[in-house]
């Protein structure tokens, strides 16, 4: 099996490199291109060459972690956040229907509007609040319209080891600061690029693995992916800082003094949806898999981070 990884520099196209691997001939781009000196174009920006890469390696699965991610920058360049989110994933999207290629996507909790407090399915509408959010719901849309195999996970909240997470901001801040404020009516379930890395690979197998015809053909399409269970910033916020403080790092907040405020009193560019929560029986019964609870995932992190 052939494959391409765009974005392999990201928190999830990281954990895809490992996850892929084992799967096959894996081709991973990062914006610069190959840094192979193949002329191979892995830049979301310049749709022609990404047509023309794809066109010249043929893979037969395409795997596409590399996004417009600065959901607050994205408010003032609309148009940079709709090129990289929709109309390059359309690129990629009528490159894979033209060769019979599987396409796996990444889309977000974003491209709801976050009311309620029941956990959102795959059918139900969507009402993005931000351009962002919009901007991905388009990509989804245009790779459904394409009429490409693809599979496309909905996920939230990622976080990663390696690079900036909001669990490393929380715990330089706890041990620099007597109070902290964390928004605590939004809520949703952290979920590993690990996790969503092997997830992936698990299911490319179970596509690609299973004899062509209809039954394959109902394993295609939306799923909502995200670790188990939800959460607030402000309890995901304690939960690290006393994960840490049990672990013998030097924190100077009192449990206390983690101080939960509404998303009101932290005004930012993009408006975020405060119910993230997505249910996520679709893809458990499909492939087979049980998701486990944030809490798992958020600890082994942190024990990578903190070294423990
Ligand atoms: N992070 C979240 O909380 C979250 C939540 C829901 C859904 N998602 C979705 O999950 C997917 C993976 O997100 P992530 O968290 O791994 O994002 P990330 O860490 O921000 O990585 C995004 C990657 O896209 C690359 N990129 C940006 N502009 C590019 C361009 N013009 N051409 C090629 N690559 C470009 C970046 O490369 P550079 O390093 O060169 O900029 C980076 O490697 C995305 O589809 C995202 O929308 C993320």
């Amino acid at each position: 099996m052939k494959l391409l990884l765009l974005g392999r520099n990201g928190q999830v196209g990281w954990e895809l490199q490992r996850s892929l691997a084992p799967l096959g001939e894996l081709i991973a781009l990062e914006r610069q291109g190959d840094a192979g000196g193949q002329g191979l174009c892995g830049d979301l920006s310049r749709l022609d060459e990404l047509a023309r890469t794809v066109r010249a390696l043929r893979p037969d699965v395409i795997v596409n972690a590399a996004a417009h991610t600065a959901v607050d920058k994205a408010e003032s360049e609309p148009e940079q956040a709709r090129l990289l989110n929709a109309l390059a994933p359309q690129v990629l999207a009528r490159e894979a229907a033209q060769t019979g290629a599987l396409l796996v996507h990444y889309s977000t909790d974003y491209v709801f509007d976050g009311s309620g407090s029941a956990a959102r399915t795959e059918t139900e509408a969507t009402a993005p609040l931000s351009v962002y959010g919009g901007s991905k719901l388009e990509g989804e849309q245009l790779i459904q319209a394409s009429g490409c195999r693809h599979l496309t996970f909905r996920t939230s909240w990622v976080y990663a080891a390696r690079g900036g997470n909001f669990a490393r901001t929380m715990l330089r801040l706890a041990a620099e600061r007597d109070a902290l404020n964390v928004i605590d009516d939004q809520v949703g379930a952290p979920t590993g690029a690990d996790l969503l890395a092997d997830v992936t690979a698990h299911a490319i197998r179970v596509v690609q693995g299973a004899p062509a015809g209809p039954r394959r053909d109902e394993l295609l399409g939306l799923y909502h992916l995200v670790a188990s269970g939800h959460t607030s910033w402000h309890a995901y916020a304690s939960f690290v800082i006393e994960w840490a403080r049990a672990a013998g790092q030097p924190i100077r907040v009192a449990p206390e003094a983690i101080r939960p405020i509404p998303t009101a009193d932290y005004p930012t560019p993009a408006q975020r949806p405060l119910n993230s929560r997505l249910a996520t029986d679709k893809l458990q019964q499909a492939f087979g898999l049980q998701l486990p609870d944030w809490q798992q995932g958020v600890s082994r992190m942190l024990t990578e981070i903190l070294g423990r």
